[in-house]
């Protein structure tokens, strides 16, 4: 019967008889004397065997490899001085094994390493297939502690201090809209009918409002068909939650103490409250982001005034076919980065390209005030227009001044991307740092330009502020997200509550008053029974613990991730599935393999 856990164990056990169980780590052999570091879910403690101490475990000892399951009874002692290990908590003691029991062996090769005290580089897809050795490791093993941890603290902050209760909403559901493609699931029993997954609990979680619930909250699985990247997954988690009753303020304010309650209680951080607030409008002029990284300064400058009537087509032009001119200012730039990477072929223009951008403009600030152009700008520039860029830019010599002239989109696209990679380049991120912020006052819709039509910014159940009501068309939304170091951890908003309001909205997003019956009829009718104003926010359990784990991508907090096409290595998902199965769901498949 096992008495402690490996990591468990501190010098107050010193003299106790302990059972432990646990993997082997790793093994060595210092002539005679063999050392084992067993791990379990706590950590690693040193375990000695000889054939003069510990004459029965010796042989058994000798056999062990890595990985090993063991069982293992022993003494716990002093470590002598010389062999402390500081670097882990059990380092003042080790364990003389009386008695090891083996209780599995390893069969196979290792496909990799477990050992924490290996630090080769393991190749991802290895570490998804055999995600059950991937997770026995260190850093894995903290990282799911780490969530536990963070859902833990939310749950009772939200129950035990705000009165939220949980309800799960379902899978099997129809279409929620939530921006992405949906996860689709033919119905057997209703031929020829599909069920969508949820891409959120979103219309769920009104309709709970309008049925009293009053403040909900879920840990929700989500679920969404869209491209892949290091912190988005086809199914991840949300912290979900809607409130009734309550102003975009009280949201906030009980938002910011759910937020800085998990930062005190995980990592023992105190943040400031409130937390600073951006417009969406400045986040964009800015930054040229609506979720921009504010631990560094690099901020946008717009020029659109100064060049209107620039004699350089490219600049005039743009901003003729209701463009922009705006410059990312980089103190230092001119002599770290060369024309060569800005030309066709560059590393900064193949991101600029990236963002949709046709070229990048410079100007260089030299040592003595005077700058360095194309001529095609220096031609054209006149002393006073010169002089205002530079003010405007607070260019002093050494100053490197990139352009983007185009529609506002691929403007900000572009330097927010040249922001971004200049930051990490001149290293001006501080990893310690935390900047969460608020992005307030969205538009309710930006211009699809591929469909032709509005789209909701956020989603189209968001209400417009009350201030903008006469045009819809160009109104801020009551929406709020929550930005942390540059990635939006959160979203949310108020919601229209009105089925006259949410008629107009669906209008405007070009669903036909059929279409919106057919979709929404339920959620419509629901606004007829009594409806209470409400709003709520999601965050993004796996990128909040993502950033607060250290790590770069959502993949590595969670156990069982996908790949970025969107396959389960470990079980081989998705698969093919019988003809049987098919028929029985009515469905036939189109897809002619390649031969
Ligand atoms: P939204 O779509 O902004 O809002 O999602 C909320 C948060 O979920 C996270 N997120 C994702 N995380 C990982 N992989 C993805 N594919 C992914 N997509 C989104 C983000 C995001 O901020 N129903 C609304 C919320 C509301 O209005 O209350 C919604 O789902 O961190």
């Amino acid at each position: 019967m096992r008495t402690h856990y490996c990591g468990a164990l501190r010098s107050s056990h010193i003299g106790e008889t302990v059972t432990i169980n646990g993997w082997v780590d790793r093994r060595r052999d210092h002539g005679g004397v063999i050392f084992l570091d067993l791990r379990d879910r706590s950590g690693i403690v040193q375990i000695v065997s000889d054939p003069q101490r510990t004459p029965n475990s010796y042989e058994p000892a000798n056999a062990l490899r890595n990985e090993y399951v063991v069982e293992i009874t022993g003494r716990v002692t002093q470590r002598p001085e010389e062999s402390l290990n500081t670097r882990i908590p059990t380092g003042v003691v080790e364990i003389y094994a009386d008695k090891i029991e083996l209780l599995n062996a390893v069969r196979k090769q290792l496909p990799f390493q477990v050992s924490t005290a290996d630090s080769e580089n393991v190749r991802e897809d290895l570490r998804l297939k055999y995600r059950y050795l991937d997770l026995r490791r260190d850093r894995m093993a903290r990282n799911l502690q780490l969530r536990h941890q963070v859902v833990k603290t939310m749950r009772r902050y939200l129950e035990d201090v705000e009165n939220f209760i949980e309800v799960e909403t379902p899978i099997l559901t129809r279409s929620t809209p939530e921006g992405a493609r949906d996860y689709i699931l033919p119905s057997r029993v209703s031929a020829g009918e599909w069920f969508a997954l949820p891409q959120s609990p979103q219309l769920f979680k009104q309709i709970l409002m309008v049925a009293g619930c009053d403040r909900y909250y879920q840990i929700a699985r989500c679920f969404r068909d869209e491209d892949l990247r290091a912190d988005r997954q086809p199914e991840f988690t949300q912290l979900d939650m809607e409130m009734s009753f309550m102003s975009q303020e009280e949201i906030i304010e009980l938002n910011e103490k759910l937020v800085s309650h998990i930062f005190k209680t995980v990592k023992g951080i105190e943040l400031q409250l409130p937390f600073p607030r951006l417009t969406y409008a400045d986040a964009m002029e800015r930054y040229g982001s609506d979720k921009p990284d504010t631990r560094y300064g690099l901020e946008l400058v717009n020029v659109s005034d100064i060049l209107k009537d620039s004699g350089f087509k490219v600049f005039r032009e743009a901003i003729a076919n209701g463009g922009i001119v705006k410059i990312l200012p980089i103190p230092n730039g001119n002599d770290t980065i060369s024309n060569v990477r800005i030309k066709p072929g560059g590393d900064l223009f193949k991101e600029a390209a990236e963002a949709g951008a046709k070229g990048l403009a410079y100007i260089r600030v030299r040592e003595d005030g005077e700058i360095d152009t194309i001529g095609a700008i220096k031609d054209n520039l006149t002393p006073e227009q010169k002089q205002e860029i530079l003010r405007r830019t607070d260019a002093k010599p050494g100053h490197l001044l990139l352009f983007a002239a185009a529609d506002v989109a691929t403007v900000n696209k572009t330097l927010d991307r040249l922001r971004q990679a200049i930051a990490r380049e001149f290293k001006l991120i501080d990893p310690e740092k935390i900047n969460l912020l608020w992005v307030v006052d969205f538009p309710m819709f930006e211009w699809n330009a591929d469909e032709k039509r509005l789209e909701a910014l956020h989603h189209p159940f968001t209400a417009p502020h009350p201030d903008d009501l006469s045009d819809l068309k160009t109104a801020r939304a009551q929406a709020y997200d929550l930005v942390y170091n540059g990635f939006e951890v959160g979203g949310g908003s108020r919601r229209i509550y009105q089925r006259e309001i949410q008629e107009e909205v669906f209008e405007a997003i070009g669903l036909s008053p059929e279409e919106a019956q057919s979709k929404f009829g339920f959620l419509l009718e629901a606004f007829e029974y009594g409806t209470p104003p409400h709003g709520g926010i999601a965050y993004g359990l796996d990128r909040l613990v993502m950033l607060l784990a250290g790590e770069e991508s959502i993949r590595d907090v969670i156990a069982f991730p996908k790949t970025q096409q969107a396959r389960c290595l470990l079980t081989d998902a998705p698969s093919s599935v019988d003809a049987k199965q098919l028929k029985e769901l009515h469905v036939a498949s189109t897809y002619k393999p390649k031969s």
